[in-house]
């Protein structure tokens, strides 16, 4: 018999439900003897012994169907330590007595950044692990891309598209602000992908005064509105030496909620121009997958199958150079993959002009 759990831990995205379906569809194609725990709520289920069995039938027609039919939650992680309750009591001890008392083989955990760290923590902790990369982010070392993005890309470039006709009728400044505290891939993707002008990611602290001229140099050229793309975590060259506690404080203590509308403010008071704020915010994250994360979903959660038929665990699948492979978790977990500023992709928007405040 073998005994396999599947968790989706951390913010949702578009595509666990059919990665799900592509490991238990694989899985009960090819182990006859085969007994599939969903846990509840990510790691919460694990901790509390709450789950259900997965059927054959329970992974059919989910495919296009948005966030997680098992639920997600997030749990306090204390970097390369540990998981903790409110007390700060360690979890992974409770956590591996389920893995224990149901007598598992492996957890297939589906997670971004911070859940392949704690992932690597429960393997450390003697449970079998495989992972699969999701996150709209796409910022999980060792795999080009993760599920979730694309989708992601698709609803922040409409967005912006749709932004174009209004900014261009009043003759406005907009800032469309993105998700990606630390990473600026689905900003740049959406900013070239919908045209817009300025680009102000995390990786590339930029210059305010810079970020106005590239405003006024398109307003001489005859361009009366201009629209920027801005990561959430864009960061000013100034604040670029703060620290993430020193931001988190200068965030609170600002009347501004949000970098963009910092930025909107300055434009306004700086060049007399109408600049407004929109923030799609968790609509990118939500409904179903694009056809793109849906194939790579499905082609992950069979990577995963393979893995666990081989009993080769420890090992996030990834996406390298087109090929799906499996790399060693611990890698996967060593760092995040930052957007390189050298990067091919941000030299394509500087050659047709757009701006990165720098
Ligand atoms: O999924 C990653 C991410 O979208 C980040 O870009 C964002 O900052 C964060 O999740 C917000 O998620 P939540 O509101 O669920 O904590």
């Amino acid at each position: 018999m073998t005994r396999v759990a599947l968790i989706t831990s951390g913010g949702d995205c578009q595509g666990l439900n059919a990665a799900m379906r592509g490991i238990g569809k694989a899985l009960y194609n090819r182990i006859s003897d085969l007994e599939i725990f969903g846990m509840y709520d990510g790691y919460r289920g694990l901790i509390d012994g709450d789950y259900k069995f997965m059927e054959p039938k329970d992974f059919s027609g989910i495919l296009t169907e948005g966030g997680t039919i098992l639920g997600t939650s997030r749990q306090r992680y204390i970097p390369g330590k540990d998981i903790v309750d409110e007390e700060g009591n360690s979890l992974i001890p409770v956590m591996k007595d389920t893995y224990n008392r149901l007598n598992l083989d492996c957890l297939v955990i589906m997670g971004g950044n911070g859940t392949q760290k704690s992932a690597k923590l429960l393997m450390d902790a003697g449970m079998n692990v495989v992972t699969l990369p999701k996150t709209i982010d796409n910022d999980i070392w060792g795999t080009d891309v993760t599920f979730g993005f694309q989708s992601a890309v698709d609803i922040a470039t409409n967005v912006i598209d749709y932004i174009h006709s209004t900014a261009s009728s009043h003759s406005r400044v907009f800032l469309v602000e993105l998700m990606g505290r630390d990473a600026g891939w689905l900003t740049l993707n959406a900013g070239i992908g919908s045209g817009a002008d300025i680009i102000l990611i995390p990786e590339i602290p930029y210059d305010i005064n810079k970020v106005t001229e590239a405003i006024e140099r398109r307003r001489k050229m005859g361009s009366a509105f201009s629209i920027l793309a801005v990561a959430e975590g864009a960061k000013s060259i100034d604040d670029q030496v703060l620290s993430e506690e020193e931001s988190r404080r200068r965030r609170e203590e600002s009347k501004h909620s949000t970098i963009s509308y910092e930025i909107a403010d300055h434009i306004e008071k700086t060049l007399g121009r109408e600049a407004r704020v929109t923030i799609p915010g968790h609509y990118q994250r939500g409904g179903p997958p694009c056809p793109y994360d849906r194939v790579l979903a499905t082609r992950f959660g069979t990577a995963a199958a393979e893995l666990i038929v081989n009993r080769n665990y420890g090992r996030m699948v990834a996406m390298q150079n087109g090929e799906i492979v499996s790399i060693p978790l611990e890698e996967a977990a060593s760092k995040t993959k930052f957007l390189p500023p050298d990067h091919p992709l941000i030299q394509v928007a500087r050659d047709i002009g757009i701006s990165f405040g720098d």
